[in-house]
């Protein structure tokens, strides 16, 4: 396969670039390190860049921004057709949107439909995947009931137990504007799927994780939480008192989910795409995971006030991806999340 991944530099994409091309997938990649001009140093996404090109064998990476159309058409030209197409790229902090809504707008919205269309005019037989996210529900998971234990929240009647499906309403609900910009990505990207017949799909992200994030205070939550603990510097809790729950997967994990729908693909789909219930934990219960593994108190702050349009408990239910792909299950527990991430912020911290 020929395959092009943007936000190549990422999290999940650099994880993509890393999972096909040792399987001899010819890999081009498109990332112009816009982490760093989001998030300032700490978001600088070079060193993975240096990684990815360490340790590769068949790997290209231009330095492209999916706001440049023209620039996407040369390089689908020059590199072109592609077989498969994950995108990436993105502002992925709810937070920052506020303060950079048209930077905002423009890569995620606007960048997502310059690769939608250039798919259509350049590689119409693509498999397409737009990494979208939960956001995109805005609060409205907010309104399943929910009870309050000793350590976090979780959902009340036996029904939610699985967690939030792909079922749930997407408007009439506070998003953020980065949830109101991944709104549009995903619908455009169902609708190239329906009205034109792509090969399109949304993975509508819980939290994605692994050792090869950049982690911040406002996107990358294990990540930045992980490095704070270690640090030993000071973690601020946004409400619900600490006990807000996240159900994170590993990146190796959401390759596997791409790999699978590359091999079967299908049209203008929509998938939650999380670590369930087994992978979830709230703030403090993350905490005490850190604590266990690496012998270090968690100091925090806590702040009486929410993010705006913040999840108190969001778990994926995977029943729709799994029903599709029965062949793909987690293979990293949480357990071995909390591990991958503390080793690699040890080492990373030495150098
Ligand atoms: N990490 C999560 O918890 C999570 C959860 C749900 C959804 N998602 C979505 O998954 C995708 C990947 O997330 P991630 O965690 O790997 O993010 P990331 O920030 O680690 O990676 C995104 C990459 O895109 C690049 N980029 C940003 N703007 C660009 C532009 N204009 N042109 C080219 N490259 C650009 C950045 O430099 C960065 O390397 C995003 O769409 C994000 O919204 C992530």
């Amino acid at each position: 396969m020929k395959v092009l991944i943007t936000g190549s530099s990422g999290l999940i994409g650099s994880e993509l670039v890393s999972y096909f091309d040792p399987r001899s997938h010819a890999v081009v990649g498109l990332d112009n390190n816009m982490r760093a001009d989001f998030f300032g140093p700490e978001g600088d996404t070079q060193w993975n860049l240096r990684r990815l090109r360490d340790t590769t064998q068949h790997f290209r990476h231009y330095d492209l921004d999916v706001r440049d159309r023209v620039g996407l058409a040369n390089l689908f030209k020059s590199e072109g057709p592609f077989d498969l197409i994950v995108h990436c790229a993105a502002q992925p902090s709810h937070d920052l949107a506020a303060t950079r809504p048209f930077d905002d707008f423009d890569v995620n919205a606007g960048g997502t439909l310059n690769l939608l269309e250039v798919t259509r005019q350049q590689s119409a037989e693509a498999v397409f995947i737009l990494m979208s996210t939960n956001k995109v529900y805005g609060d409205a998971p907010n309104d399943i009931p929910l009870k309050e234990l000793d350590r976090r929240w979780d959902y009340a009647l036996p029904g939610d137990y699985d967690g939030v499906t792909e079922e749930m309403r997407i408007d009439r609900s506070k998003h953020s504007l980065f949830g109101a910009s991944k709104v549009a990505a995903d619908i455009l990207t169902q609708e190239y799927g329906r009205y034109f017949g792509m090969k399109t799909h949304c993975l509508r992200g819980g939290c994605l994780t692994g050792p090869n994030h950049s982690g911040v205070e406002l996107h990358g939550f294990l990540s930045y939480l992980v490095k704070t603990q270690l640090t030993e510097q000071t973690y601020r809790v946004f409400g619900y008192k600490g006990k807000q729950v996240r159900d994170n997967i590993h990146s190796y994990d959401v390759a596997r989910a791409i790999d699978a729908i590359a091999q079967a693909p299908r049209c203008g789909e929509v998938y939650n795409l999380g670590g369930e219930r087994a992978n979830a934990c709230s703030i403090l219960e993350a905490f005490d995971h850190v604590e266990r593994l690496s012998g270090k108190m968690m100091t925090y702050e806590y702040m009486n006030r929410a993010r705006e349009g913040d999840h108190i408990c969001y778990i994926s239910s995977m029943a729709r991806f799994r029903a599709h792909y029965p062949q793909w299950g987690i293979t990293k527990s949480l357990e071995d999340i909390f591990g991958e991430i503390i080793d690699a912020w040890t080492a990373r911290l030495r150098r």
